[in-house]
C-alpha cells in the first residue's frame, strides 16, 4: 500500500479480517472447529483436558511419557505463594472475581521466580485454576481451597469449586466444557494477548491483559449473564414476555450470537446434549433443560440467532452446584492454555501489532490561556 493511498480501511470490530497466520485452531461459519487439525467433536469424545492442553500448546498429541511430564509439571507448579492469597484477601468480598484473578496474576509477575519463559507460562497455567477457584472464597475471608495431587486438572478444579459430589458422568461433562473453553482462534482475549506479546512484554502481562478482555459480557462474561437471564425467566411460559421486553428495551440476549458461527456453535450443540443426559441421569433439573430449549427456539424463531457455548455451559455449571460468579473464572482457567499458545506463536514470528487510524477530530485550533476558555 503506497503512502499516498492512505491506510487500508477495515470493517468495524475487524469483522472478517484475517490478522495472523495461525496453526493453533480454526472456527468457521459452517459450524466447524479444529484444534491443531483435530475436529472438536473427536477431541471431546476421546481426549482428556491435559492431552488437549498439550496439543494446543505444543502442536501435537503427547506420548504417554510426555503427558505424564506435562501433568506433573502442572501439579508441581500449582502452589500459590501466600502473599498472593494475601493480596486477594485484601481486595475484599465486593471485588469482582475476574479483577481478583487479574490482580493475582499481576502479583505473580513480581513474585514468581521462574527462570524461563516456558516456566513462566507453565506457572500461570498451573496456578490459574487455583486462583479461579479461590477468586471469591479468599476475598470473602475464607481459607483457600487447594489442589489435590494426582486428581487431574478437571476433577481438581471441580473439587476446589464446589463441595457437591459429582457423578463420573458429570465430571466427564465438566472436563468436556473445559476442553471447549480452551481455545478459539482469534477471539477477543487471545487477540489481546497477541497484542501484548507483540510488544515483547512477559507472559504475566499478556495473561493479565487476556483476563481484562475476557471479563466483558460480550466475551467471557456471557456465561454468567446467560445464567442470570435463565434464572430471571425461570419458566418456559414466560419466555415470550421476557423476550418482548428485552428487545423492546434494545438489549441483547446473552449467550446468543457469535462473530463466526451464524448457523450453530458446535460446542453449544454438544453441551446441550450433555445437559440433556445430565438431567435424565439425575432425574432432576429437567426444568432447566426445558427452559434453555424454549428460549433457544423462540430466539431462532425471531432472529435466527443460535446459542453459543456460554449459553449451554452455564446450566451445566449450575447443576454442578457452582456459584454463578465463578463461571467466567472457570473459562479463564481453561483459556489460559490457548492464550499461552498464542503468546508463543506471536513471539516466534513477531511483528509489533500497531495499526493505524483515521483522524476524524478537529483541526487547526490555536492554544488559549486557561482563563480565556469557556466550558
Ligand atoms: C457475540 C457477539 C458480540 C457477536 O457480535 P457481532 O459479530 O459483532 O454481531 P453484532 O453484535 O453486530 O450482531 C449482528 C446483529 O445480530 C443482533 N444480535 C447479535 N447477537 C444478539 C443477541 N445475543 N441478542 C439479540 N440480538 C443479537 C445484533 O443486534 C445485530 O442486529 P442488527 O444487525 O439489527 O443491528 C453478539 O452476538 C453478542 O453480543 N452476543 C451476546 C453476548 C454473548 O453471548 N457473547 C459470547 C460470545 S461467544
Amino acid at each position: 500500500m503506497s503512502e499516498a493511498a492512505g491506510p487500508l480501511r477495515v470493517p468495524r470490530g475487524l469483522a472478517g479480517v484475517s490478522v495472523a497466520d495461525t496453526k493453533i485452531s480454526k472456527s468457521a461459519s459452517d459450524g466447524s472447529l479444529v484444534y491443531r487439525g483435530y475436529p472438536i467433536a473427536d477431541l471431546a469424545a476421546n481426549a482428556s483436558f491435559e492431552e488437549t492442553a498439550y496439543l494446543v500448546v505444543n502442536g501435537r498429541l503427547p506420548t504417554r511419557g510426555e503427558l505424564r511430564a506435562f501433568t506433573n509439571g502442572l501439579d508441581g507448579r500449582s502452589h500459590v505463594d501466600r502473599r498472593v492469597f494475601g493480596i486477594m484477601r485484601d481486595l475484599g468480598k465486593q471485588a469482582h472475581p475476574i479483577d481478583v484473578i487479574r490482580t493475582a496474576v499481576s502479583a505473580l509477575g513480581s513474585l514468581d521466580r521462574e527462570k524461563t519463559v516456558a516456566g513462566e507460562e507453565a506457572s500461570i497455567q498451573a496456578k490459574m485454576s487455583v486462583l479461579a477457584a479461590n477468586s471469591r472464597r479468599v476475598p470473602g475471608g475464607q481459607r483457600p481451597r487447594l489442589p489435590k495431587e494426582g486428581l487431574g486438572f478437571a476433577d481438581d478444579l471441580l473439587q476446589m469449586l464446589t463441595k457437591r459430589e459429582a457423578s463420573g458422568f458429570e465430571r466427564w461433562v465438566f472436563e468436556r466444557v473445559l476442553i471447549f473453553y480452551m481455545e478459539h482462534d482469534m477471539n477477543a482475549s487471545s487477540f489481546t494477548v497477541r497484542v501484548v506479546a507483540s510488544t515483547l512484554a512477559d507472559p504475566y502481562a499478556a495473561a493479565s491483559a487476556g483476563l481484562a478482555s475476557l471479563k466483558g459480557p460480550l466475551h467471557g462474561g456471557a456465561n454468567e449473564a446467560a445464567m442470570e437471564m435463565l434464572l430471571e425467566v425461570k419458566d418456559p411460559a414466560r419466555v415470550v414476555e421476557f423476550m418482548d421486553k428485552t428487545f423492546r428495551e434494545g438489549r441483547k440476549l446473552m449467550g446468543f450470537g457469535h462473530r463466526v458461527y451464524k448457523a450453530f456453535d458446535p460446542r453449544a450443540r454438544l453441551c446441550k446434549e450433555y445437559l440433556k443426559q445430565m438431567v435424565e441421569r439425575r432425574r432432576e433439573g429437567a426444568w432447566l433443560y426445558e427452559l434453555c430449549d424454549a428460549v433457544e427456539r423462540e430466539m431462532w424463531e425471531r432472529k435466527k440467532i443460535p446459542p453459543n457455548l456460554d449459553y449451554y455451559a452455564a446450566p451445566i455449571f449450575y447443576l454442578l452446584g457452582i456459584e454463578v460468579p465463578l463461571y467466567t473464572p472457570i473459562f479463564a482457567a481453561s483459556r489460559v492454555f490457548g492464550w499461552m499458545a498464542h503468546y508463543n506463536e506471536q513471539v516466534e514470528e513477531n511483528k509489533l501489532i500497531r495499526p493505524d487510524s483515521e483522524y476524524v477530530g478537529a483541526t487547526g485550533l490555536g492554544y488559549t490561556r486557561i482563563g480565556e476558555r469557556r466550558s
